[in-house]
């Protein structure tokens, strides 16, 4: 048996032993849980940049390396060998299916994408020009409403069902609220179609004609898909963890990642560089933006650049800006100008020892946006497919953590720099 590895903290006269852990991938962790009561501090991270909130084998990034691993398979394997059901089935349960095992799960997903008839009657309920992400936020909050019988997450069968649910209706939702923003009729699901190809004919299918699918366009929406499949403690999949651990139910936890991967600094960049990409407008005016993103006076920066983690590349990017050139070629649309701006702004940044210096490079969200609008989507749908796609990682994390017997309610504490105690003084006095 190896000998515990220790840290120790020595202040104040004390000297405290903090175990170390040593992971299969990255770097070993401090275990401070007993520091509180040990040495009466606690520690200081606001934003979780030096923190494990929790320890996990589902997915591994390596910052430096642009490496992403989803169970050990890396990224860009699963990109070109597998598809986003079978990479569903691979952070779900740990192992790549059994060819039994797969058919048995798309199965059971594609049985599965129907809403409840009387849901309908919450997109109606919304503006017209309500944001998709919106819709998404209130629709899924609202599936507790109408799924009862998996809400209790003690039950394994339930946490099933309610994975299955969340996996196959989420295409399903995110259409309708595209075809509701666009005063279309809703188009059910196919049981005949494969996930990207339903979820793509849900879009743009009209009672008026028949639509089929360009297998080139549904193998790179599917691809979309994979690539956005999991990535770790990211801000969305946190908030779902820590709003899990008080024991809520999944669809009200579910919810609560799509809120928070709607912001800008998050999946929202999506829509946000498409439309900085779209405000350059020319080859000619990237200078002037680069030097606004350098600018530290200036709020401005470039969308879909940079990472918390990724410091090196962002492996999705790669793989991504492989997919547009493909799609926007079968599009005709090679010479699209938003993507000639994004090759040259690429090309600029990376020149610039800012950004350079700094560790910026182009992130998943700097050509998904690309490809989405030249496959007919508004930028108003970019984050909701990110958060179709991000659904099945945030259920893995969120089974992981609810099955773990040590799990309990998160509740961090805060270095406080408010007023100490004083008395009431009446309105009089003041
Ligand atoms: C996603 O966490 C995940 O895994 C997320 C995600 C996932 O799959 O779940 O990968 C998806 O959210 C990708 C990131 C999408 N966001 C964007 O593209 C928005 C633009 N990027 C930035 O807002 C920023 O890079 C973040 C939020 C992504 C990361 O920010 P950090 O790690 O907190 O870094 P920081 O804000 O502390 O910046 C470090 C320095 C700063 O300069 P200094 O104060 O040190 O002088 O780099 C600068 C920043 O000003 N900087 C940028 C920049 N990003 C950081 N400068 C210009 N343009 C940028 N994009």
């Amino acid at each position: 048996m190896a000998e515990q590895k220790t840290a120790t903290l020595s202040f104040d006269g004390k000297n405290i032993e903090l175990p170390i852990y040593s992971p299969t991938a990255g770097p070993d962790v401090l275990d401070i849980r007993k520091l509180y009561a040990q040495g009466d501090v606690f520690t200081y991270d606001p934003g979780f940049t030096s923190t494990a909130a929790c320890d996990s084998t589902i997915t591994f990034i390596d910052g430096a390396k642009g490496e992403l691993l989803h169970r050990g398979y890396p990224i860009d394997q699963l990109a070109s060998q597998s598809h986003y059901l079978e990479v569903c089935y691979l952070l779900l349960y740990g192992e790549l299916p059994t060819a039994a095992q797969l058919e048995d799960f798309e199965s059971r997903v594609t049985n599965h994408t129907m809403l409840h008839e009387q849901m309908m009657n919450f997109f109606r309920g919304f503006r017209r020009d309500a944001h998709p992400m919106a819709i998404m936020t209130g629709v899924v909050g609202a599936m507790s409403a109408f799924y009862h019988d998996s809400t209790d997450i003690s039950d394994p069968w339930q946490r099933e069902v309610a994975s299955i649910r969340l996996i196959a209706k989420m295409p399903t939702i995110a259409a309708w609220a595209y075809k509701y923003s666009i005063g279309q009729p809703f188009v059910y699901p196919r049981n005949d179609l494969d996930y990207a190809s339903n979820f793509l004919r849900m879009c743009f299918a009209v009672p008026t004609e028949d639509y089929v699918v360009d297998p080139v366009l549904s193998r790179a929406m599917d691809r979309i898909f994979t690539l956005h499949a999991d990535h770790e403690q990211n801000a969305s999949t946190s908030t779902v963890r820590l709003a899990s651990s008080s024991g809520a139910n999944p669809f009200a936890c579910i919810a609560a990642g799509i809120a928070c991967l709607w912001g800008p600094a998050h999946g929202g960049a999506n829509q946000a560089c498409l439309e900085m990409l779209r405000e350059i407008g020319s080859v000619d005016r990237i200078p002037e933006f680069i030097a606004r993103a350098k600018d530290k006076d200036d709020p401005f920066r470039l969308m879909g650049f940079g990472h918390r983690v990724y410091k090196n590349f962002d492996p999705r990017a790669k793989v991504m800006k492989q997919s547009a050139d493909e799609v926007l070629e079968l599009l005709g649309v090679e010479n699209n100008p938003v993507l000639q701006v994004a090759k040259e702004l690429e090309a600029a940044a990376l020149a610039d020892p800012y950004f350079a210096d700094k560790k910026l490079f182009p992130n998943v969200d700097f050509y998904s946006g690309i490809i989405l609008e030249a496959m007919g989507f508004p930028t108003s749908m970019f984050t909701p497919i990110f958060a179709l796609s991000r659904t099945v990682g945030w259920i893995a994390q969120w089974k992981e953590m609810i099955t773990d017997p040590a799990f309990k309610i998160g509740r961090p504490r805060q270095l406080y720099k408010g007023e100490t105690l004083r008395d009431y003084v009446d309105v009089e006095n003041r």
